[in-house]
């Protein structure tokens, strides 16, 4: 019911011309459209944007202290923050909506973040800084944060936020986290990473469900980091032809199982000889609605829920889909039974 709420009261308070607006009226194209990754919205193209001198662009930003409810808020180490003061002034951010018992897509987004995370390395606590903010703040505690945070690999730079209802809903209405339709999951927020540098007043918007390495490259261009390696272009990027199997498992899937390769479990279990270990139907059904046989009290996916904890999201894939996927879990688990076999025995 919060949810509905927190959507309501979004919908209502499109007044102002907001950051929110700001973000709004590019996202349509810009929500997709990469290449738009320098554009600045608002205040920073009034300003002059990126070559304007800090002094200038900082005295002219709309987006400072005036503009961003200095709420409190606490993270999932407990420790209590003001949004503007200690989240937000001075610094590079990338800041998503979730909430932990989200059945859609939210799981796979932190993953794609904890991605994200990896690819940026020490960057992240330094040069840019990370916020989940949950639209449950009521069953989102601290504590129920925290363990999330654990589950998905958060380092320091990363914080998950929760707060009072009433602030939590302000924040999200200024970041235009909570109205952007064409990404919107279907429980009610939007799959988008709003990316901003305090200072000089850019924010953009990000989906948030980018490959990892693109969003990763995206962040270094916007920011304007320098010492970066070269990062493979886009093109590179995805070299898988789009609906097989393999191009699914890596943007829908990766981001929480592996598959072999000694890299043992991470969100999810290690889908090696997954297609040995379960019955084909079980298998099509559980990938295409693991939240329905979840619900529906299987024992497999019970036990499976009660060792990862972290819900294995229906990323609403089609039958055919689902397919292909499972023939590439199939194909990648029997080249590593070949692989495994031709390994030279040891010497006796
Ligand atoms: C956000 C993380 C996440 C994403 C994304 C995800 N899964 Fe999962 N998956 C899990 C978790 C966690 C489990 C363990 C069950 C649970 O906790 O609900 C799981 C369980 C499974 C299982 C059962 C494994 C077994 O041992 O029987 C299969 C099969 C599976 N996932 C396939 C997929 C496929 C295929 C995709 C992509 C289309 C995918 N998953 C995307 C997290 C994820």
């Amino acid at each position: 019911m919060m949810r509905a709420n927190i959507r309501a009261g979004a919908g209502s308070a499109a007044a102002a011309f907001t950051l929110a607006a700001a973000l709004l009226t590019m996202a349509a194209p810009a929500v997709r459209a990469h290449e738009a990754s320098h554009h600045a919205p608002g205040a920073a193209a009034a300003s002059g944007g990126k070559d304007a001198a800090p002094s200038a662009r900082t005295s002219r930003n709309r987006y400072g202290a005036n503009y961003f409810p200095n709420v409190e808020l606490t993270t999932h180490l407990g420790t209590k923050v003001r949004l503007y003061d200690d989240l937000l002034k001075g610094k590079s951010v990338a800041i998503n909506v979730m909430f932990t018992d989200c059945k859609d897509v939210c799981p796979l987004e932190t993953a794609m973040l904890g991605e994200v995370q990896k690819i940026l390395g020490e960057r992240v606590g330094k040069d840019i800084f990370f916020y989940s903010l949950s639209i449950d703040p009521e069953r989102d505690t601290p504590q129920v944060l925290k363990a999330y945070a654990e589950k998905f690999g958060a380092g320091p730079g990363w914080l998950f936020l929760t707060g009072k209802m009433e602030d939590i809903k302000l924040v999200t209405q200024k970041l235009g986290l909570l109205r952007a339709r064409e990404a919107e999951t279907r429980d009610g927020h939007s799959a988008v990473l709003v990316v901003g540098d305090e200072p000089s007043g850019q924010w953009t918007r990000k989906h948030a469900l980018d490959n990892p390495r693109f969003l990763a490259a995206m962040l270094g261009t916007f920011f304007g980091w320098r010492d970066e390696q070269p990062q493979p272009s886009y093109a590179q990027a995805r070299p898988m032809e789009y609906q097989n199997g393999q191009y699914l498992f890596q943007s829908r899937c990766s981001a929480c199982h592996s598959v072999g390769q000694g890299q043992g479990d991470k969100v999810g279990p290690d889908l090696r000889d997954v297609t040995t270990r379960r019955e084909r139907a079980w298998l099509t059904r559980y990938i295409q609605f693991p939240d329905r046989v979840l619900a529906a009290r299987d024992p497999i996916a019970t036990a499976l829920f009660e060792k990862f904890r972290v819900r294995m999201p229906n990323l609403e894939l089609s039958r055919d889909e689902v397919a292909a996927v499972i023939s590439y879990l199939e194909s990648r688990s029997s080249d590593l039974r070949v692989q495994a076999n031709k390994r030279p025995l040891p010497a006796r």
